[in-house]
């Protein structure tokens, strides 16, 4: 880059990004499903990418998410890569023991900044569902296990309509405290503006480190790509994204798959923001699930 405007916007964007791929999780979970060896295979192509974190399962009811019962048997089948972190989500004490029987190497615990959709998704109020953290939090603090934490609904909820930025920023804080060692705010939906982006952003960090905050947004509306670029520009450096673009919500109808990994990685070279992904390799990953989806990469 040349010119001083260009300078100056090189200079307001952090040195590198980290990119959690969520892909065969919150992209397989709404998709139909596909055979075990599929979701080994995909995962053990995204180890080779350069990726250092990949949530691969969720240990969940599978009356609810059926396409994530094999997760116990794709943790076990994977091969591992040093220096790739492989995650699952853990809603209560149930699926993190099958968790840790899995030998992952992080976990998630995951509630909404809307009452309606933490109801429809896990079954219990805000409230409650901080309660039901905090023996998984112990639990897995004993075993050496770093939790992260998922707020949904952080810009809109289909059920409840707009969200509050100061009660995302104050379930934020929430999550923290109890021993989160970082919230991926989501953008369930997929209906944020940078604008709102930026004033919930602006809310949450006024109360939390911007070291411990991630965007996780959906790409209903294209605009994904924009309010990561406004997440950047306020100094948020850990994004989620998911190959190909796959995914959505189980209990957010119309809610798009996330923001495609290739597209973050894209964005980022382009912005010189490293994010030690190899894009042919990324590539490769991605023409491998459309295949198997049947879909156009
Ligand atoms: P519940 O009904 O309140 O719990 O579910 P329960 O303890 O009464 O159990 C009910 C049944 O579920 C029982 O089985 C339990 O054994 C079973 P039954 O006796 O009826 O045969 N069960 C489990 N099975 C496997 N693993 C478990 C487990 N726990 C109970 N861990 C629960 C509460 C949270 C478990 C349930 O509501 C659930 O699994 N919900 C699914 C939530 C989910 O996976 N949603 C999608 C992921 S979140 C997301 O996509 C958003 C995110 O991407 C961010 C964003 O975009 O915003 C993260
Ligand atoms: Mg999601």
């Amino acid at each position: 880059m040349t010119g001083g405007y260009a300078h100056s916007l090189s200079s307001a964007l952090p040195k590198s990004v980290k990119i959690v791929e969520v892909g065969p999780r919150d992209g397989l979970q709404n998709e139909t499903a596909v055979p075990l060896e599929v979701k080994v295979e995909l995962i053990n192509r995204l180890s080779q990418t350069g990726l250092t974190h990949i949530e691969s399962g969720a240990f969940v009811s599978a009356k609810k998410i059926p396409q994530m019962t094999e997760s116990g048997e794709v943790f076990q089948q994977i091969q591992r890569t040093a220096n790739v972190s492989y995650s699952a989500l853990t809603p209560n004490l149930k699926g993190l023991e099958q968790a840790i029987a899995s030998n992952v190497d992080e976990v998630a615990v995951f509630t909404s900044a809307s009452e309606s959709f933490c109801q429809r998704n896990i079954n219990c109020s805000i409230a409650e569902s901080l309660e039901r953290f905090k023996p998984v939090i112990d639990l897995s603090n004993e075993h050496s296990i770093p939790v992260r934490g998922y707020l949904s609904c952080v810009i809109d909820c289909p059920y409840d309509g707009e969200t509050d930025p100061n009660s995302v920023a104050s379930l934020t804080r929430q999550m923290l405290d109890i021993g989160c060692y970082e919230i991926s705010l989501g953008d369930t939906i997929g209906t944020g503006t940078p604008l709102r982006v930026a004033a919930m952003l602006e809310a949450v960090l006024a109360h939390c480190p911007k070291q411990q905050i991630a965007v996780h947004f959906h790409d209903t509306y294209g605009q994904a790509i924009a309010n990561i670029y406004q997440a950047l520009l306020m100094g948020i450096t850990t994004i989620d994204s998911s190959i190909a673009g796959l995914g959505g919500c189980p209990y957010a109808k119309g809610a798009s798959g996330n923001v495609a990994t290739e597209n973050v990685v894209y964005l980022c070279e382009g912005l010189g923001v490293e994010t030690s992904v190899d894009m042919d390799k990324l590539a490769s990953a991605t023409r491998y699930i459309c295949q198997q989806l049947a879909k156009a990469p």
